[in-house]
């Protein structure tokens, strides 16, 4: 049983890694980012409620956040692992989440915290594309689907994100090294903290990841 967290700033690659490794060990990615953006885009009561917080890159509160995640690694398919990309992101959605793994009888793996630092961070930010559809990420330069627009996986529709403008990554990297970025300390003091360079190329960042968690 693998329970993974990734932690790193906005950008870092967490959602990049996070769909290699939920592919080669066979569990679930769970992004709350991307559960959101869903409900955004879907209109529900929760989407209504993180919207204004999302689009104006700041947290969306804690209380929100805690509940839905135990609802969703309390499902069937999570049973034997999984991979939160984007969660915890403060100390006290981190300590609610520790008491959730003890109830359950679970145990955390490992924290994948991926560094990168802000000058390349807003370059990546600015470029980056995602499918509408599966939600694959590209890079205008570096990492571009093979036909513009167009995603090679689905042939969904490639936009970019409404928060990934240069002011508000700059307002997202102030959240998260204010925020998240003492989670580091905490996990460091819990024996679970590897930290990894998320300026090399993204198959290097997943070789050392798949090094370190084996077939
Ligand atoms: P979320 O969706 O989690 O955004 P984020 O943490 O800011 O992370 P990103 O998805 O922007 O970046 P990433 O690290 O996944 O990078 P990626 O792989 O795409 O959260 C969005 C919002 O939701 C938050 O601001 C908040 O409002 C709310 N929220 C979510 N969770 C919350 C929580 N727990 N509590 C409260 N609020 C919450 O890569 C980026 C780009 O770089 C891509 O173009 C990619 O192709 C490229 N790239 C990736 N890796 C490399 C590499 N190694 N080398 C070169 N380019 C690379
Ligand atoms: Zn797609």
């Amino acid at each position: 049983m693998r329970i993974i967290v990734l932690l790193g700033p906005p950008g870092a690659g967490k959602g990049t890694q996070a769909v290699r490794i939920s592919h080669k060990y066979g569990i679930p990615h769970i992004s709350t980012g991307d559960i959101f953006r869903s409900n955004v885009k879907e209109g529900t009561p929760l989407g209504r409620k993180a919207e204004e917080y999302m689009n104006q890159g700041h947290l969306v509160p804690d209380e929100l956040v805690c509940e839905l995640v135990e609802d969703r690694v309390s499902k069937d398919d999570c049973q034997n692992g999984f991979l939160l990309d984007g969660f915890p992101r403060t100390l006290f959605q981190a300590r609610h989440f520790d008491d959730y793994l003890e109830r359950s009888g679970r145990e955390l793996t490992v924290v994948l915290d991926m560094q990168v630092g802000q000058e390349v961070l807003i370059p990546r930010m600015a470029g980056r594309r995602v499918c509408k559809n599966c939600g694959k990420t590209y890079h205008v330069k570096t990492m571009p689907p093979k036909q513009e627009g167009v995603c090679d996986v689905c042939g969904g529709e490639i936009y970019q994100r409404i928060d990934d403008t240069e002011a508000t990554v700059r307002n997202r990297f102030k959240v998260y090294m204010e925020q998240t970025h003492p989670l580091t300390e905490y996990y460091r003091n819990a024996g679970k903290l590897v930290t990894l360079d998320g300026a090399l190329a993204p198959d290097v960042v997943f070789g050392q990841i798949t090094d370190l968690l084996g077939d």
